[in-house]
Order: C-alpha cells, then sequence, then structure tokens
C-alpha cells in the first residue's frame, strides 16, 4: 500500500504560508532573484513563486550527486545561471535538504558571483541526515529518514509528476 506524507492540499497550504513569509520578509526589496534546483524543485518552485508578491527573477541551476538514493557528496553544477545575481538578493529553492552538500555548494557558488544576500527555501528538510551545517530559512515540512518522492522529486528519475509526495 503506498505511505502518502504530504497531500495535494497540505502542500498548498503550507506552499502559500512560505510564500507569503517571504514576501513579507522581503516587502522592501525592489526585486528578488528566485533560482530553483532542477530537477527536483520544479513544482516547487512554480508553485511558490506565485504566492510571492514582491517582483521576482525567475531562473534555475541543475546540480548533480546522486546515485540513486545517496549523495556522492560531490556536487557538480550541470546547469548554470541565465541571469546575474551580482549584488541581488536571492531565494535559493530545492525540493528537499539532505545531507547539505548541494545547498552549502550553491550557497557559495552564488556569492562567488556577487550575489548580496542568499537565503535558502526547501519544501522538505531531512535534518537528521545533515552532514554540513546550511542555514535553512524557509521550509515547509520536517521529514524523518526517509527516501520521498513525488511533487517533483525523483528515484531513478520517476515518481516526479506525482502531485503528492509518498515514501518510496
Ligand atoms: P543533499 O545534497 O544531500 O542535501 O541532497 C539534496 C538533493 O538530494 C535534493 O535536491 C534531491 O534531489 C536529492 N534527495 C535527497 N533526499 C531525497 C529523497 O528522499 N527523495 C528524492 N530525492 C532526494
Ligand atoms: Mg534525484
Amino acid at each position: 500500500m503506498e505511505k502518502i506524507l504530504f497531500n495535494e492540499f497540505e502542500i498548498r497550504n503550507n506552499v502559500k504560508q512560505l510564500g507569503e513569509m517571504i514576501s513579507t520578509d522581503y516587502k522592501l526589496s525592489d526585486t528578488i532573484v528566485v533560482i530553483g534546483i532542477l530537477k527536483g524543485a520544479f513544482m516547487f518552485t512554480s508553485d511558490l513563486v506565485k504566492n510571492i508578491s514582491v517582483p521576482s527573477l525567475i531562473d534555475f541551476v541543475e546540480v548533480k550527486s546522486y546515485k540513486g538514493t545517496e549523495s556522492n557528496g560531490k556536487p557538480e553544477l550541470t546547469k548554470d545561471l541565465t541571469i546575474s545575481v551580482q549584488g541581488k538578493d536571492v531565494i535559493l529553492v530545492d525540493g528537499i535538504i539532505d545531507t547539505g552538500y548541494t545547498l552549502d555548494f550553491l550557497i557559495k557558488y552564488l556569492r562567488s558571483k556577487g550575489a548580496n544576500t542568499v537565503k535558502t527555501a526547501v519544501l522538505l528538510d531531512k535534518k537528521c541526515k545533515r552532514k554540513v551545517p546550511v542555514k535553512v530559512n524557509y521550509c515547509c515540512f520536517e521529514i524523518e529518514d526517509k527516501f520521498v518522492v513525488g511533487y517533483g522529486m525523483d528515484y531513478l528519475q520517476l515518481y516526479r509528476n506525482i502531485p503528492y509526495i509518498k515514501e518510496l
């Protein structure tokens, strides 16, 4: 039997709240840059930005470090930014933070590209799996050490189109 962790209703509610928090926190910014991490964050990024009322530039990067269900700890940028982040306030969006290697790598990368500030927004936080410290500024749900799929997240590239989140 399939084990649904978060249904569409719960996801929609929490994503909306996160978008509203971001809108409040950045209400004085003239523009922000929202960067989704492909492919896992494509659905979350799309729903999140619909709930952000601050003028937003939207971009995507792609990072790979996973083989099956295990991180190899060495993230690699496989698709770069197409928008300049120089002097900009950036929100980096991932579907899930696990070891932290991906976000740690990208935060440093964005700083090296001259971003003014970099904050992180994640749908799911697997806190117990962290190997490097990363500040998670906005989070929808904390989860235990379970491999999850759906709402953009995959196992061997499958299940991304499931509109809710379930245990593999
Ligand atoms: P980290 O670098 O270990 O923090 O992992 C972040 C990336 O690992 C995410 O962007 C996902 O692509 C992938 N990932 C980690 N845990 C899961 C999971 O439970 N299901 C699907 N992908 C996961
Ligand atoms: Mg993956």
